[in-house]
Formats: structure tokens, sequence, C-alpha cells
């Protein structure tokens, strides 16, 4: 009897340290592959130099909007409500210092090259519009401001060449629905059963053929969610080449293969019985085939991405750095994302990708 329980607890005593002994084992396997890559070993590889590439703050912004305010002497509208007639600032970025200054940085010691704003102003509220493309600097707190246009393009830059602001396009849909739709009443009715929100557009560009043009051809469709692949059939060209809006015109209109100078001129060839109309199918209102709902419920999950050890790079500021790669990032207003500096084993292999 005694011999028996001395038997099974030896037999649980051996188990015990079969357990811990496999646990302890895993536990030190799987550290090992994890203690490849710490975190704080990659954390300790960054420095502040990458910070001559970063895109502006919101701080700097700030400072460069105020200081332009107060010292160009016109007025400035916010971009988000000016008419073309306006003066107001379509962008901001960083003025990148040259590639000279900045390796002499990187490389040699040198001093940190002068943080710069560059920022594009429409000059809408004068009797010679135009565009004009101003340095400010030193950031944070400028003090000084140089129009770089001629220098950098050789002469004026013609303000009809501008880019479409957010609110033109506003007023361009408003000046269609508002001001010339209605002038084919009878048309757009029997055609398309117009109630005034059944339409969505899309615009196309280049907005003219020649210099001084600004007119843009807009694309009707059903106004369904994925619109854009529901096409009425019918094309508005939309002159806004003046900076007064009631002076802007519909000069040419295209329905079913056919071209009239106006909705009004479609309006009275319909009204004639000389338009040759082809119906087209009304979609039901959440778009049928282009609706972007769900046709069956999701099964699951997809594929994830899992880091067991933890992100074997990391990131500090705009500087990435990893156990081979570093590079310096920032997203440009015209180029979208930029990547510079880009080091393979602490060689600099790419200055400048964007
Ligand atoms: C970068 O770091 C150095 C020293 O670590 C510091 O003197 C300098 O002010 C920093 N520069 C910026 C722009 O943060
Ligand atoms: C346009 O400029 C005139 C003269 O500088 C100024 O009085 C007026 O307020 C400006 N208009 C706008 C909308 O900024
Ligand atoms: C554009 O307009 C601005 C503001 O009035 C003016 O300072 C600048 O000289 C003009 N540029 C050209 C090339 O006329
Ligand atoms: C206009 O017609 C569309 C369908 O063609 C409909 O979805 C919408 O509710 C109508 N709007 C009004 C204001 O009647
Ligand atoms: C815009 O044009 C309309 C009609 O031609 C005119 O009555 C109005 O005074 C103009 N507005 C400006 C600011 O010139």
């Amino acid at each position: 009897m005694n011999l028996k329980i001395l038997f099974i607890l030896f037999l649980m005593a051996l188990t015990t340290i079969f357990i811990l002994v496999t646990v302890l084992l895993t536990r030190k396997e799987k550290a090992t592959l994890c203690s490849v890559e710490p975190q704080a070993s990659l954390k300790e590889r960054h420095n502040n130099q990458s910070l001559v590439f970063a895109g502006l703050s919101a701080e700097e912004m700030v400072h460069v909007i105020r200081y332009l305010q107060s010292h160009l002497g016109l007025p400035l509208v916010d971009a988000f409500h000016a008419n073309p007639s306006d003066n107001c600032i379509y962008s901001m970025d960083l003025q990148l210092p040259s590639k000279d200054e900045v390796l002499n940085f990187l490389d040699h010691g040198g001093r940190w090259p002068t943080r710069q704003a560059l920022v594009v102003v429409y000059f809408g509220n004068q009797s010679d519009p135009n565009i004009t493309e101003y340095v400010v600097g030193p950031l944070p707190v400028p003090t000084y401001h140089q129009d770089v246009t001629v220098q950098k393009y050789g002469g004026k830059l013609p303000y009809h060449s501008r880019m479409v602001l957010g609110k033109e396009y506003e007023q361009i849909a408003k000046f269609l629905l508002e001001t010339k739709l209605p002038e084919a009443p009878t048309f757009l009715n029997q055609v398309f059963g117009h109630n005034g929100s059944n339409f969505q557009g899309l615009t196309s560009a280049p907005r003219g053929f020649q210099s001084g043009d600004r007119a843009t051809w807009v694309a009707l469709f059903q106004n369904v969610p994925g619109f854009f692949l529901h096409p009425v059939g019918m094309e508005l060209l939309v002159d806004h080449s003046s900076l007064n809006v009631s002076c802007w015109s519909v000069p040419k209109v295209f329905y079913n293969g056919q071209y009239y100078n106006g909705l009004a001129e479609l309006e009275r060839a319909f009204l004639e019985k000389r338009v040759h109309v082809q119906k087209i199918k009304t979609v039901s209102s959440d778009g049928g085939f282009s609706s972007v709902n769900p046709r069956v419920p999701p099964m699951g999950f997809g594929p994830l991405h899992f880091e067991p050890c933890g992100p074997r790079y990391s990131v500090s500021n705009n500087q990435v750095v990893s156990s081979f790669w570093s590079f310096a990032f920032r997203m440009d207003v015209n180029r979208g994302p930029c990547i510079y500096d880009i080091r393979f084993q602490g060689h600099r292999i790419v200055y400048e990708l964007s």
C-alpha cells in the first residue's frame, strides 16, 4: 500500500517535471526568435536630420497665412469660399531646400538649411488677374516673401489656367441646375422625368483647345450609387471663363449623337419633334448592379497581418528605420508621397523618390 502511494507520487513528480521542462524550453525558443529585432535597438538609430524633409506643421501654416494676410497689402479670402474674382491662397507646401544644401548638411556637418514655404496665390480681385508663387521664410515665423513666378516660369502665369477650386465646381453645378436646365423643361421632363435632383455630373479636362479657354464638358448620369456607370447620354459644355458667374454660358449641348447650340435650342428642336429620342431605362434608387452594398453577407475575416514580435520597423517624426533600411518621407501637395534619403545598411542609394 505505502509502496503504491510512493510510486504514484513519484509518477506525478516525473510528469510535473516533464511539463515544466517542456514549457520552459518552448518559451525560451520563442524568446530567442523575437529578440532578433528588439524595438529598442531600432529606436536608437533615429535622428532628427530627416526633419529637413518634413512637411509644414499646422503651426507653421498658420504663421505663413498670418504673415501673408498682413504683408501682401491685398485682402485674401478663404479658398473654401473664394469666388473666381477673389484673391485666395491655393496651396502651401514645403519649399524643399536645394540638394547641395541638404547633402552638405547631412554628410558634411553643414548648417541646417533655412526652412521656407512655397505658396501659390490666386489674384482674382485685380484688373489683370494672375497666379503668383511666393517663397516665404524663414519658418516657423516668417519675415520675408519673394515672388518667384517669373524666375520660375519665365513670365506671368495666366489666371484662366488655374486649377478649379471646390467652390467653382459648386458654382458650375448650381449654375446648370438653377439657370440652365430650366431652359429645356419639356425635353428634360418627358425624356428623363427630370425633377431637379435626378442628375449627377462628371467633368472632363482639358478645359478648352487654346490659351484663354476655360470651358468644361459636364457629362450627366443618373443620380444613384455608382452613378458613373449610368450615363444618360447628354453632355453640357459650360464656359466658365468669366470671373463674373452671371456671365457664364452653355454654348454647346450633346444629346444622342447630335450637337445643339444650347439648351434653349434643344428644347425648341424637341417641341418641333426634330430630336431623335432614345429613352434610357431608369435604374432602381440603389443603383442596381453598380450598388456598393455587398450582395452576400461577409464570410468571416480575410487574411490578417500579424507581427508576433511587434513591428520590425520604427517610425519617429518623418523617419522610418528597419534593420537594413532607413528613409524620410513627406506628402507633397502636387506630387503626392515623396521618400527621401533612402539608405541600405547606412549607404544612401536614392536621394529622392516621388
Ligand atoms: C536636432 O537635435 C539636436 C541635438 O540632438 C538639437 O540641437 C536640434 O535643435 C534638433 N533640431 C531640430 C530641428 O529638432
Ligand atoms: C477686392 O479689392 C478691393 C480693393 O482692394 C477691396 O475693397 C475688396 O474688399 C476686395 N474684395 C474682396 C472680396 O476681397
Ligand atoms: C501678379 O499680381 C500680384 C498682386 O497684385 C503682383 O504683385 C504681381 O506683380 C503680378 N505678377 C505679374 C507677373 O504681373
Ligand atoms: C426625383 O426623382 C428621383 C427618381 O427619378 C427620385 O428618387 C427623387 O426622390 C425625386 N425627387 C423629388 C424631389 O421628387
Ligand atoms: C456681373 O454681370 C452682371 C450681368 O452682366 C452684372 O449685372 C453685374 O454687375 C456683374 N457683376 C460684377 C461684380 O461685375
